[in-house]
């Protein structure tokens, strides 16, 4: 074989040429044009708050009446729930109680349960008259586009009813408490 030859074999084997180097990591952004995906669907990532953990949402306007209902009044559903300990060891157990039941968990995915967590013991502590306000969202804007079915809902109540259950709320406040949320269902239901 010529030397010329083997020298044209040579530079033409893949094998033993040197890789291209690869583009500077900012060439993207630095391309004039170039178009930021995220920002320009909107799906620029959530900063959770360093203090609570929460992810933020969208604007709102806050009212006691975004809870759904009417507090009761007086000191005895309060009682009959344990006060504001008993209310978030209940509302505690019912969140730990959904995001586990194979039924309704893949709705809470990819949702903030920080900020469930607050705002269900909130509405619940406001309903239950036991000392607090609601500073969440209405049911219906919170719960659009979940395409919750009947069925989570009833499996939910369920939950709900094993949570108060465990917690030794008499059983009449249960059901007063749930004949409260019952109408919320209209809020909530979508299919
Ligand atoms: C009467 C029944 C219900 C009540 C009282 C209730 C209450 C609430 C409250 C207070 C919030 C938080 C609002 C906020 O973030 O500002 C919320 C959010 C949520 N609820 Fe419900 N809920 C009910 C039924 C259900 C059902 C049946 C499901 C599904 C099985 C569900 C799934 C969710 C989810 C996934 C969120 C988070 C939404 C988000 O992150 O944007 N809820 N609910």
């Amino acid at each position: 074989m010529s030397v010329l030859l083997a020298l044209a074999l040579v530079a033409a084997d893949p094998a033993t040429s040197e890789p291209a180097a690869p583009p500077p990591e900012s060439a993207a952004q630095e391309e004039p044009g170039a178009v930021d995906w995220a920002k320009e669907f909107g799906v620029a990532k959530k900063v959770p708050d360093p203090v609570t953990g929460e992810l933020p949402v969208d604007p709102y306007t806050q009212a006691p009446a975004n809870s759904g209902a009417t507090p009761f009044a007086g000191a005895r559903m309060a009682e009959a729930f344990g006060g504001q300990a008993g209310i978030r060891r209940i509302v505690g157990r019912f969140v730990d109680l959904n995001i586990a039941d194979p039924r309704i968990a893949d709705i809470f995915k990819n949702h903030d349960m920080i900020r469930l967590r607050r705002t269900l013991f909130e509405q619940f502590c406001y309903l239950l008259d036991a000392g607090c306000t609601y500073s969440g969202r209405d049911m219906k804007s919170s719960h659009k586009g979940l395409g919750v079915t009947r069925g989570n809902m009833n499996a939910l109540v369920e939950n709900l009813q094993r949570a108060m259950r465990e917690s030794k709320v008499p059983f009449a406040a249960q059901n007063r408490l749930l004949a409260k949320l019952a109408p919320m269902d209209k809020d909530v239901v979508e299919r």
